[in-house]
This record gives C-alpha cells, structure tokens and sequence, in this order.
C-alpha cells in the first residue's frame, strides 16, 4: 500500500519529524497548508500535529477530511511537550473525532520549544501559563522552554509504516 504523510507544525519541529519519517520510509510528506495535501490519493494516511494550547493544531483540516480518513488506516502522531500520559489522551479526545480516535494508532513524540523563536503573543501566554502551573516541572519547560527532540523515537512510526507498505490491502 501507498502512504503519505500530512503535517501541521508551528516552529518547525513537527515538520521535522515528518521528514525524518519520510527519510526513513520513502513516503511523501505535505503541510496541510499546501492547496495538494489530499489524503485520498493514498491506501494510508500518517497524521502529524503539535499540541499548542491544549489542542492539536490539525484539528480543522481533520474535521475537513474525514470522510477519507475514515476510510483508511490512520497513523497519527502528536508532538507535545507533555510526555504520553492523561494529559495528552484528554488534549486528544478535546481536538479529534472520536470515531477517528477509536481506529487510528497514536505515537507520541517530544517536541522543542525555544523562547527566542516564539511569536510575541506566545511568549506572554507561556509566561504567564508557567507561572500560574501548579506543575512545577512543566511551568519551568514553559518559561525556560526545553528540547527533547529524538529521531529515535520515530522508530515505533516508521515500523507500523513499513508494515502497511507491505501489506497487500491496495486500493481500487
Ligand atoms: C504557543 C505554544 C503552546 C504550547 N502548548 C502546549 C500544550 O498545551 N501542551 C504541551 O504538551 N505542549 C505545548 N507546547 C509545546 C509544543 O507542543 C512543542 O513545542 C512542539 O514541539 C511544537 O511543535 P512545532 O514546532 O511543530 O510547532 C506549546 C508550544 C507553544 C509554542
């Protein structure tokens, strides 16, 4: 079967794990802002989204393409800077259908956050998130930001990926 993947990215790190994934399985990657990002010319559809502000940044253009994507197997993976876990399972729940949830595989990756990258409005909205976060850990990663970037961790994708690419469930 044939795949492609279909992004969102803010500052550039969901973009690379695309690419890193695209590397490793020979699969096109596309920005859902480009006007050719159309998952139905593809057997398989790998997600890819930040979490910002509790929500996943793909949201819209899920919700505009889930007639074909409930049609194919999805893989989708979050880049968050909140580890797998309730939280990011709540973000989840609160950003997708919850048909597409039940069939899709979730991989959940670490992103980068670098303060002197951010726009001028996050930048205040972190500060002030990190402060009034009763997490101490996780105010100090909005304030300070963090890099837990990891090209290792895509491994868990790239696998199921070339599980997919061998199977012989090819589309009409
Ligand atoms: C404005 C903003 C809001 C964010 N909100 C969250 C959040 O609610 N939960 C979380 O775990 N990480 C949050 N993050 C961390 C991002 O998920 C992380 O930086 C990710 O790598 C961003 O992906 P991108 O570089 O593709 O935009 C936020 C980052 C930014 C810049």
């Amino acid at each position: 079967m044939n795949g492609a993947i279909f992004y969102a990215t803010r500052y550039g790190s969901t973009a690379q794990y695309a690419e890193w994934i695209s590397e490793a399985t020979g699969i096109s990657s596309f920005d859902v802002n480009r006007a050719d990002a159309d998952p139905s010319h593809y057997d398989f559809v790998v997600i890819g989204a930040p979490v910002i502000y509790h929500k996943l940044a793909i949201r819209n253009w899920v919700r505009q393409k889930m007639a074909t994507l409930k049609t194919r197997p999805v893989l989708f993976f979050t880049v968050s800077g909140a580890p797998a876990g309730s939280k990011l399972d709540g973000w989840i729940a609160n950003s997708l259908p919850g048909t597409l949830i039940e069939r899709m595989h979730h991989f959940a990756l670490l992103g980068r956050q670098n303060p002197g990258d951010l726009s001028r409005f996050d930048r205040m909205m972190l500060i002030i998130g990190g402060l009034k976060n009763r997490d101490r850990v996780a105010g100090k990663e909005e304030l300070e930001g963090f890099d837990y970037m990891d090209k290792a961790s895509i491994q868990p994708i790239v696998k199921a990926i070339q599980q997919l690419q061998s199977s012989d469930g090819v589309r009409n």
